[in-house]
């Protein structure tokens, strides 16, 4: 398990404490997991709207640190873990390999509703901002990676999507977004940093919207 320092330590704990026992068992809790992961039944195309779905996000949080409305957001440019290149080179094979139609997205679908939320969160409140935007790329590399390899050998015939690669090593690049977080976070009060933690909850609620597009 890694061990973190700082005020990132808070963010992981917190979140680990909002995943299931399935999601993330503990000692003794394998069997658990392991049979509902059996149960678990994904389809091409609830998978094919979850990448859809998922990029509206990506594109979001990316645009919103391009844009760096509060200046403190471009240190998160450029970390290289940005997603939305490779979602978009993933919706495309899919689609064709499967022969599927395009996703169209709704307002209230839950890519469209995460967007929203952070756009207004980016803009009033950068710790409540930035406890999404850790979560959302922290996430993907550990339960996302494993959602990302199931799926792949249940449904598309074991093929690495972009949206799982990285160039380089991704723990360095976790690494320095951690440095970062912990340095934008030594500036902030008490209060702000328990809105931050608090927001974790809301997080794991439009993250599970995403995910629950899969079995759809
Ligand atoms: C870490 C599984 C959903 C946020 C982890 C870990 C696992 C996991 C196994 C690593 C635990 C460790 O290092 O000891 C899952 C599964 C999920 C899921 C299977 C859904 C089916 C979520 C969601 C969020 C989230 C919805 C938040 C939006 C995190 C964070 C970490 C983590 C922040 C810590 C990453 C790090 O420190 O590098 N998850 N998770 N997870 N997960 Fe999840």
């Amino acid at each position: 398990m890694y061990l973190c320092a700082g005020f990132v330590e808070e963010m992981r704990f917190v979140a680990m404490k909002l995943h299931t026992r399935d999601q993330a068992p503990k000692e003794g809790q394998q069997e658990s997991a392991e049979k509902a992961w059996k149960a678990w039944e994904p389809t091409r195309v609830g998978y094919l709207r979850f990448l859809a779905e998922s990029k509206e996000v990506y594109e979001t949080l990316e645009n919103i640190v391009a844009e760096a409305s509060f200046p403190e957001y471009a240190r998160f440019q450029n970390t290289g873990l940005e997603r939305s290149a490779g979602l978009s080179e993933d919706i495309a094979w899919m689609q064709q390999e499967y022969s599927l139609a395009p996703v169209q997205l709704s307002e209230d679908g839950p890519g469209r509703a995460y967007s929203s939320l952070l756009k207004e969160l980016a803009r009033d409140c950068p710790p409540k901002f930035l406890c999404h935007f850790y979560n959302v790329y922290f996430a993907h590399t550990a339960g996302g990676r494993m959602i990302g390899t199931k799926v792949a050998s249940m449904i598309l015939d074991s093929r690495e999507l972009q949206f799982y690669k990285y160039e380089g090593d991704f723990r360095a690049k976790l690494d320095e977004v951690r440095a970062q977080l912990n340095a934008v976070a030594e500036g902030w009060t008490r209060e702000e940093k328990d809105s931050c933690l608090e927001e974790t909850q809301k997080s794991f609620k439009y993250s599970g919207g995403l995910l629950r597009t899969i079995t759809e």
